[in-house]
């Protein structure tokens, strides 16, 4: 069954991006995924510093936080847009690890308040996992407006126009996933 780690990257107070990764946690254990909501506030990590296998002393919650990286088969950024770009926790974690990020399929759900959908976030973020050599799936999840989209619960709106398009990113997703496996054995 594979394992899909859902990156919640806003640590702002009163986030709304939340929601929606409680909802792409909640679609992938329903399609029958194993789910694993990795809430980058909950971790309150430390600044870059440097990356993590040149650390001496690294702390425990980094530590872990890429053990759960490695243990996932894929791996989806919820990340909002800010400022036409990504937050500085996106950043933080994806110059943090090296290997990890190497091959690793990635999906990109961007999400904002405005019309847009967090397509400027998404576009630097395409770019930064290119570098790192991450495989990032081609079929993005994007929410704009999204407190109109889902309530604190991550509980959509509209959920058949959700359910269509979630399926649809986690499809595209799951055949990264697919592929790894296949030119792994
Ligand atoms: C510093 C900052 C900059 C923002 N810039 C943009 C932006 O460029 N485009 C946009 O559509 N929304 C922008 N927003 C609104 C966010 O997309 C909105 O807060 C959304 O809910 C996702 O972020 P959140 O999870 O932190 O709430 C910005 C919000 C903040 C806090």
């Amino acid at each position: 069954m594979p394992r899909i780690a859902i990156l919640s990257t806003s640590v702002r107070t009163g986030r709304a991006s939340h929601r929606v990764a409680l909802h792409l946690e909640r679609s992938i254990r329903e399609a029958g995924h194993e789910a694993d909501l990795i809430d980058l506030d909950e971790l309150a990590f430390p600044l870059f510093s440097e990356r993590l296998k040149f650390q001496e002393d690294p702390a425990p919650a980094t530590v872990a936080f890429a053990e759960r990286v490695r243990q996932a088969d894929a791996v989806v950024f919820v990340t909002p847009e800010y400022n036409g770009s990504i937050p500085a926790s996106v950043k933080n974690v994806v110059d943090l690890l090296v290997d990890e990020w190497r091959r690793k399929p990635v999906g990109i759900a961007a999400v904002s308040s405005g019309a847009f959908g967090g397509t400027q976030a998404l576009m630097v973020l395409l770019t930064t996992l290119w570098k790192i050599k991450a495989w990032v799936s081609n079929t993005p999840l994007n929410v704009p407006k999204v407190k109109d989209q889902f309530n604190e619960e991550g509980v959509p709106a509209d959920p058949d126009a959700w359910a269509k398009r979630t399926k649809g990113f986690l499809d595209d997703l799951l055949w990264c996933v697919e592929a790894v496996r296949r030119m792994a054995s």
